[in-house]
């Protein structure tokens, strides 16, 4: 079965060709800035205009024909209206024009199900650290389960209005990593609430340290190790709760070389295993989409074309998962 993802949420818009077996193609073009953040307006202006580019590029190198495509699948939520809306008219529309079946898919999920594809993790706890999304889930009991979660911002947004406040455009957590190399540690407030995580008061503290005076290094050293010791403290107690002895990374912070090192460091230390895509299968890509689509149809999931209304505040915990 040869499946079409459509992965359109933020500022990534994609399309990706897989079958069981292999991916054929995951193409993407992202939106940038090099000052400032996402205005929602000018993202789906990108994703329209870089749409048509996108499918052609991704069905030549996997050397399909859109006739041959069985199953076309896309990002039904959650993420920003602007977005969303663009790759599900796309997937509608290829649709209606090829009679083939449709099936919306979360967003969230398929970060954790393309590293159970792509990894030799079985049942891992998904530490899923991206731009707007920061959870820790696990599946129990026919649910992936957020065990733990951001309870303002995602870790990536906090570390892209900070990079923003240092003028350093967007995205900013690939800029911060390159300054922490040459930072030492201050100490930064550190905030775990249960098994939750908050960013909003250690940002303000940040910029004001920034204001008086404090280096630009030494805050991003600082922030990378304290924010991601955090993460990975929730991301321990989710895997001693439940039992698990795998961990694995998602999102587009996880490819951050020292939240890398440190998780890998986390689980020698328990005796358990570390998997980590590689970095394409990390960020926002098509073929995540692509992939979950072909499972849940394989479970027998259908869904009509009146069904895919987008759901930009879809909570991993709203799906029942068929397939496992
Ligand atoms: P979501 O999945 O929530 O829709 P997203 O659209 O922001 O998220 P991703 O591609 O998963 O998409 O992640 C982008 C985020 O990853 C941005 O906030 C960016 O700053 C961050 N990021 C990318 N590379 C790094 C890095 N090396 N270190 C830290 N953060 C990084
Ligand atoms: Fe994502």
């Amino acid at each position: 079965m040869i499946a079409l993802g459509i992965e359109s949420t933020a500022h990534t818009f994609g399309v990706s060709i897989l079958n069981e077996k292999k991916i054929l193609s995951n193409v993407k073009k992202s939106y940038v800035t090099d000052k400032g953040g996402i205005i929602p307006a000018k993202l789906a202006e990108h994703h329209v205009e870089v749409c048509d580019e996108v499918i052609k590029k991704s069905l030549k190198e996997a050397k399909i024909n859109l006739d041959d495509i069985d199953l076309i699948s896309f990002s039904q939520g959650p993420g920003l209206g602007h977005a969303l809306r663009i790759g599900a008219i796309i997937a509608r529309t290829l649709c209606l024009k090829t009679n083939k079946p449709i099936i919306g898919v979360n967003h969230c999920i398929a970060h954790l199900e393309i590293a159970r594809l792509l990894t030799k993790a079985k049942d891992p706890v998904l530490l899923y650290a991206s731009g707007a999304n920061t959870q820790v889930i696990a599946y129990e009991g026919k649910k992936y389960r957020v065990f733990g979660e951001t309870l303002d911002m995602g870790v990536g947004n906090f570390l892209d209005s900070f990079a923003r406040y240092l003028e350093l455009g967007f995205p900013g957590g690939p800029k911060i990593e390159q300054l922490a190399k040459n930072g030492k540690y201050i100490e930064l407030p550190y905030v775990v609430k249960g098994m939750d995580v908050s960013f909003g008061g250690i940002l303000t503290n940040i910029k004001q340290k920034y204001n008086k005076g404090t280096k630009k290094e030494d805050l991003c050293y600082s922030v990378q190790e304290t924010v991601f010791s955090m993460l990975l403290e929730v991301s321990e107690r989710a895997m001693a709760h439940c039992d698990k002895q795998e961990l694995v990374l998602g999102g587009g912070v996880a490819c951050n070389s020292r939240l890398k090192e440190m998780a890998e460091s986390m689980c020698k230390e328990r005796g358990a295993e570390c998997f980590i895509p590689e970095n394409q299968y990390l960020v926002d890509n098509a073929a995540m989409i692509a992939w979950l689509g072909l499972v849940e149809y394989k479970a027998g999931i259908r869904m009509k074309i009146n069904e895919t209304e987008i759901r930009p505040y879809e909570r991993t915990d709203d799906i029942i998962v068929e397939w496992r």
